[in-house]
């Protein structure tokens, strides 16, 4: 399951997962924005696309009752959506409290199978390193590090592991519009996350922050 799915790198990571076989559950926020529907095209069995805010509690509840219909359990859940503009509490309610409310709707659809919850953070919400300005953009992203963390000490204990991912500087749709700076494209990031999200650790009860490299990064 994807949130943020319709483009960007939560589309680049569909795309990734479906080529590698996956039954992939994608959390349609843009109806109108077709990059979802030309995927499924190519994956009419693999790809299911649900429509989901993930600032919206009802959104979400609803979401995960349409993935219910069609499966007992998802192995992965990915927290991707994420908005870069707006005003603090919008920020906030997508960034941090959209993520929360994503794991506890999906949560009892985790209780088999592979139990693995991926987030995306950024570098920008690091405290340590802190070195711009932004907006509640990186604030959140510090939020975010945090409600994970949290999450971490509750869940891993029963079985479930983490990942914290900064995809790096990615050319996708933050400004709203296909950006043409940055370090990397949308493939870029998603094809590192994947290898990422779908292998197992040795030392997975220790929450990390990687970047597109696998490099740690303080968070
Ligand atoms: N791009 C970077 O350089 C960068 C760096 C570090 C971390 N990240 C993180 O990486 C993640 C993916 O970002 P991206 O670069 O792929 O950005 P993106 O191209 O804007 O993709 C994010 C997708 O999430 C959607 N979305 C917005 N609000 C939503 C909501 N309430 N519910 C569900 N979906 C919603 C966006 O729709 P709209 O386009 O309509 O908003 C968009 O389709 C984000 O969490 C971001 O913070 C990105």
């Amino acid at each position: 399951m994807i949130t943020g799915a319709d483009r960007g790198v939560g589309f680049a990571l569909c795309a990734c997962f479906l080529d590698h076989g996956w039954r992939v559950f994608a959390g349609r926020y843009m109806p109108d924005w077709p990059e979802l529907d030309a995927l499924r095209e190519k994956f009419p069995e693999q790809l299911h696309t649900i429509p989901l805010d993930v600032g919206d509690t009802a959104s979400v509840r609803a979401a995960a009752g349409m993935v219910r219909q069609t499966t007992d359990h998802i192995d992965l859940l990915v927290n991707c959506a994420g908005i870069s503009h707006g005003d603090e509490r919008t920020v906030f309610n997508v960034n941090v409290t959209g993520a929360l409310r994503t794991v506890e709707c999906f949560l009892p659809l985790m209780q088999t199978g592979m139990q693995r919850i991926a987030f995306f953070s950024s570098e920008c919400g690091a405290i340590s390193v802190s070195h711009r300005d932004g907006g509640a953009y990186p604030v959140s992203k510090t939020a975010l590090n945090m409600t994970v963390r949290r999450m971490f000490r509750t869940l891993r204990p029963k079985g479930f592991t983490f990942r914290l991912y900064h995809p790096g500087w990615v050319r996708s749709y933050m400004s709203g519009r296909k950006s043409t700076v940055g370090n990397f494209e949308p493939e870029e990031a998603a094809a590192a996350a994947y290898g990422q999200f779908v292998s197992d650790r040795d030392a997975e009860d220790v929450l990390v922050m990687t970047d597109i490299s696998g490099e740690m990064w303080p968070w």
